[in-house]
Formats: C-alpha cells, structure tokens, sequence
C-alpha cells in the first residue's frame, strides 16, 4: 500500500477524535467527459467594467455626452488676468452620432501664456515613467488664422508637465493625433490631461483621447494589467454583452450592436441600465477581439424583445426587425467577407471571421411578467437556425420555473442558469444541485453565478457598506460549487462568475461581489479569483467517479487522457483539520503537487493588500495507489497526480 506523506501539512493540529474520511477516486474506464468550455467569463458594463475599467480609454467624458448641461469632469484652466468659459454646443458637430462638442472661449490671455481645459479622467489620469500613450481629438476654431493647442499631460494643479505636444486647429473639424511620451517620472494616478489655447478666441472639441499601451498594442484597446489576469484564468469563452446590459432600461436603451462598430466618431454611445452613459468604445468588434487576445470564443448574446422596466415587444411581425439585428449580429460575427456584414467587418479591420457556437436570446427573460418569452425565444430560434443550423441557442430560463416562462414550442440547446446566494446556501447546493438533473432535459450553461459572504444580497444598496470583492469565506463556497459544477459537466457545459469587475472608488460600484478590483493605476483579484484560477487551470478532459466521502469535502476528479495526470480538488469549509484517506483504485503515480487557498473567513484582497489570500504551491512524496492526507482547516486544495511512467 502506498502512501501520500503531506509535507505541507506537519504544522496542522487535528482535533484528537478525528476519525479520517474516505475519497475514492477511481482511475478505471472514465465516468464521462469533461465540458471542453467548461470555465469561462462572464461580462457587461457595470461597476465601471469598460469605461473607467478594461477599456483602456483615460478621458472621461470623451465626447461631452454624459450631462446635457456642463461637461461633467472637465474644468476650465487659466491664470489671472486670462478667464475660460466652457459650453456644449449643438451647432456644426463633428458627426451626426456625436451632436454636441465643447466650446472653449479664452479672454484676456497675456502673450506667451496658454489657457483651456482639463480632463479629470476616471478618479484619476495615470501616469507611468518612459511610457507612450496615444492621444487625439477633433479640433476647430472660428479665427481666421490657426490656434495653437497644446496637450499636456501634467498633475492635478496642472505645475508639472510630464509630456506635451502641440499642433494648430484650423477652421474644418479635423482629427489630430499625438504621442506623449512621460520621463522619469514617479507613477501616479492623479494626472489630468490639458488642452489649452496659446491667444484668445474660440476653439471646439470632440472625442478627446488617451491611451497608455494596451493588451497586444491594439490602438482602442484594453488594460494590460486586467488583461493579464483574465488571461491568467485560461477562460474558455466570454459571453457577452450582459447581463443586464443587452437588455437596457428601456427598449430605446438596449445594446444596439450596430451604433457600436466603425469609427469612434460615429457610435453615439447609450445609457447603461447601471445609472451612467456607455461610450460604447467596447463595441461589437472590440469583444470579439478582446475574446481573440484571450483565445475564448464568444457567447454572444443577443437582445431579445425584453428590457428591464418590463416593455416587451411580443412575438409577432413586431419582433421581425430585432431577429433581424441578431441574424445581421452573426453575420458581422461570422459572416465572409462576400457578405453584407462580414464585409462592414472587414471594412471595420477585420477580415477574418470569428469562431461562434453560442447565441444567447436575451437575458433573465424568465422576469418577463407578460411570459412572452416562448414565443420570443421561438421566433428568435427559427430564423437563426434557418440561416445557421449549426448554432446552439441558450435559452434565459432555468430548467425550475413554472411552465408559463419556460420555452416549451421549441427546445433550447441550453439552459442558462443564475445563482447569486449566501455563502451558506452555495455548500448546500455544492452538495448535489446537479445530481439529480434529468440527464434528457436541455443541457445547462450557468452564466452567472457567485456566493456572498455577508448578510447582504448584492442588489440590495446596503451591500455597499462592504468591500466590494467578496472575502476567503466566499471563495470556499464558491470553489465547493466548482466541484459540483465539474462533478456534473456531462450536464454543465459552461460556467462563469459574474459580475467580473469592479472599479473600486466611491460610487463606482452597483454591484458585489465582484471579481476582480482596480483603481486607476492597479489591480487585484478576490480570493475567489485565485480560487476559479486554480480550478480553471487544473482540469482534465476525463471525469472519474468518486466515492466515499468525496462529497463531505466537496471533491471532484478528472483526469487528462493524454498524460493520465489527475486533478483532485477538495474543499474543507471547516475550522478543523479534516484527515483523509484518499483512495485511488485503478491508478499508479509517482509525485503530487498540491495548490492550497487558505485562510480566515473574513481574510482579503484589495487595492493596499492585493495578495493577502493567494495560493501556496506545495508538494507530496507519493507513490502507488493510496495515501493519508490531512486537508487543512479552511483549504480549497488541488492535488495534481503525475501517474508512474510505464
Ligand atoms: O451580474 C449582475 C446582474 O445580475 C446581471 O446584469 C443580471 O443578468 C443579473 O440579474
């Protein structure tokens, strides 16, 4: 008989009448596959997602949208005796999509000065030394002879210029583009970015922008340091855009694909049902690139009829013209360039198609009071799978409401499922949620899903007293759920943690928890990141059946049939030690590593402390078929078996 000799684990007290726990894994025959797409991601502007978030764009209120009143996050800059007035106005903008620009009117200006107006960007500009950021806007004057500007990227008193440029307006819109490139300087997030006129007179704005180096150096893209951690998780797939986000407030305010690709100057952007204006510079093609840069394919869902204050547009020639939308939305996505749209993406940059399997009608329509949605859903799937027959369309209800919201005329290809619950409530559906599921009915795609630690649920606006990413007492929960999800991924193809960000300054948040924080200038991720990390990467394509206690510690196996290596993940939501038999009948190895998340129950991550919880890398002397391990109080662990070579 062999042995696993935890060399981790000699410093753990184990209560004296501990009796150990049996976990059988048997590496015979296979129980069954694992979902190939099993762990992915989940996203939609909320919390400052892309705006003030992924989207790598520094200025705020870009194109003086976001108030019809006052350039909100802008401010006049000049020195005695020189004074600047600025107003939005809504005569000659620079396109039909963005109808309004900033006009800047300097009096008094001494030669030799310079007086305009400066960007906050989002809590914050950030300032890096040795970097280059791309800049541009729309620029024109009303004086006869040329304005000079000057663009500066400077500190929030605007005394320390770190880069400047200059260039001079004339009297036609026009786009001028700019590279600032910083020094020495000690990083910051407390910069502003300047444009500021060299006489008096008047001068107007648009699409004022700024970029630090992005994710792949795609010019309007994505933060470098999040895009990292989302790399980091090997996601299988992205779904988007929402969530709550497709729907909209209102009809008028859903996810309209098409006001979101080609140039910036021309998306009008629109109001996001999480109580501000979306810029809409993540558009269309900026996800599919953004699940390209990941190596995910998309989960594209699709506006389906629904928007949040209850308005729907029922089944019927009503409808026609937004399964349109979706069928043209597939075809930008998936479409040749001899298409209509495939051509207006390749147009737009992008000749290649993109990968898709998965379209999602709508979101949550099981919240439609009128249960219109069987024949939303049927409508929507008709005319997809005419056009795409090899497309698997998600249904948006789960497999346990009553018959009137459920899709009965047509059968979905999948369920999307959501939990959002207590930390409690997650260990009692880890024990067996999917067990019993009627292995006939539609498979399931659990779209959102997190557990939370406090008392709060995450709608409710108290949650905002808390931190806004859960702490370790979540990620336990949260990885106990892994391992039924995993257990059953016969049944669960896909799963994905929502919300995915959350910008952590005052007022940023509508949401907790989330998963991954940041402010300006840096990032971190919850413990239950560190705990989808570790369960996303150490995953085979093999499940094997478990036996014993496996379920007391919410254990799962799989197996990788190439290497014959095993995955074993356990769970111990408990303040004790747990002694465990581990049992591996069928198998022979010869090392184990083992992957530890510990900690309090109320043990963090943040902004000051991002690495208080992570893993702890570890490993066993093991050979053969069996072995002792002491799992240790409050542990997600995985053990890693590399099988003896023949
Ligand atoms: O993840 C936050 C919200 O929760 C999503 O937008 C919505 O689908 C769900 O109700």
């Amino acid at each position: 008989m062999s042995k696993i000799v935890a060399a981790l684990l000699f410093s753990i007290a184990l209560p004296a009448t501990a009796a150990p726990l049996v976990v059988t894994v048997d590496c015979g025959p296979a129980a069954g596959l694992v979902s190939p797409r099993l762990y992915g991601l989940m996203t939609e502007e909320i919390n400052y997602s892309y705006d003030g978030g992924l989207y790598a764009e520094l200025v705020r209120n870009r194109a003086f949208l976001d108030d019809a009143e006052r350039p909100l996050h802008w401010s006049a800059v000049a020195a005695a005796p020189a004074a600047v007035a600025l107003s939005l106005d809504r005569a000659g903008p620079p396109s039909a999509a963005i109808p309004v620009s900033l006009k800047v009117s300097v009096s008094g200006l001494a030669p030799g000065s310079w007086a305009g107006v400066a960007n906050e960007g989002y809590w914050g500009i950030p300032v890096r030394p040795r970097t280059r950021y791309r800049a541009s806007f729309y620029g024109r004057t009303s004086a006869d002879s040329p304005v000079n500007v000057r663009l500066a990227l400077e500190d929030s008193g605007g005394t320390v210029q770190w880069a400047t440029a200059q260039t001079a307006l004339t009297a036609d819109w026009k786009k001028y583009d700019f590279e600032l490139t910083t020094g020495d300087v000690s990083e910051t997030s407390q910069a502003r970015l300047s444009l500021e006129l060299d006489r008096s007179g008047a001068a107007w704005f648009s699409l004022v922008s700024l970029f630090p180096p992005t994710w792949n150096d795609r010019p309007n893209g994505l933060r470098v340091d999040i895009m990292q951690k989302l790399v980091d998780l090997h996601p299988k797939f992205l779904r988007f855009p929402g969530g709550n986000y497709v729907e909209g407030n209102t009809i008028a305010e859903h996810f309209d694909w098409k006001k979101t690709v080609g140039p910036l100057i021309d998306r009008p952007g629109h109001p996001s049902p999480w109580g501000y204006r979306s810029t809409d510079g993540m558009g269309l093609l900026e996800f599919l690139e953004w699940c390209e840069d990941m190596k995910a394919e998309p989960v594209l869902a699709v506006f389906a009829g629904y928007a949040l204050d209850g308005e729907v547009v029922p089944a019927g020639p009503g409808l026609d013209r937004f399964v349109q939308d979706a069928v043209d939305e597939i075809e930008y996505v998936t479409g040749g360039p001899d298409t209509v749209w495939g051509a207006q993406r390749a147009r737009d940059g992008h000749p290649q198609p993109f990968p898709l399997h998965f379209v999602e009608i709508g979101n949550e329509d099981l919240f439609d009071k009128s249960n219109s949605y069987n024949g939303r859903f049927t409508q929507f799937y008709d005319a997809i799978k005419r056009r795409y027959p090899g497309l698997q369309c998600i249904s948006t209800v789960p497999h346990t409401e009553p018959a009137a919201k459920r899709v009965l005329d047509r059968t979905p290809d999948l369920l999307d499922e959501h939990y959002y619950a207590s930390h409690e409530s997650f260990l009692q559906m880890a024990g067996g949620l999917y067990e019993d599921y009627d292995r006939r009915a539609p498979k399931v795609f659990v779209g959102e899903w997190a557990s939370y630690e406090t008392t709060f649920p995450p709608w409710d606006h108290r949650s905002d007293r808390e931190p806004p990413t859960p702490s370790f007492w979540s990620a336990l929960s949260d990885a106990a759920f892994m391992s039924e999800l995993e257990r059953n991924s016969d049944v669960i193809v896909m799963h994905c943690y929502a919300p995915l960000f959350v910008n952590v300054n005052p007022g940023a948040r509508q949401w907790r928890p989330d998963l991954i924080g940041y402010d300006a200038l840096r990032s971190y991720g919850s413990p239950s990141y560190y705990a989808i990390r570790m369960y996303s990467r150490h995953i085979g394509d093999e499940r094997l059946r478990l036996g014993g206690d496996a379920l007391r510690v919410y254990a799962s196996a799989t197996r990788e049939a190439a290497s014959g290596r095993v995955y074993l993940k356990l769970v111990n939501s408990d303040a004790e030690a747990k002694p465990v038999r581990l049992n591996f009948p069928g198998g022979n190895f010869d090392s184990a590593a083992v992957l530890t998340l510990s900690g309090n129950p109320s043990d963090t991550n943040s902004i000051e402390d991002p690495e208080r919880v992570v893993p702890r890398a570890g490993s066993l002397d093991f050979t053969g078929a069996a072995a002792d391990y002491v799992l240790p109080p409050r542990t997600v662990a995985v053990v890693t078996l590399t099988p003896t070579p023949r």
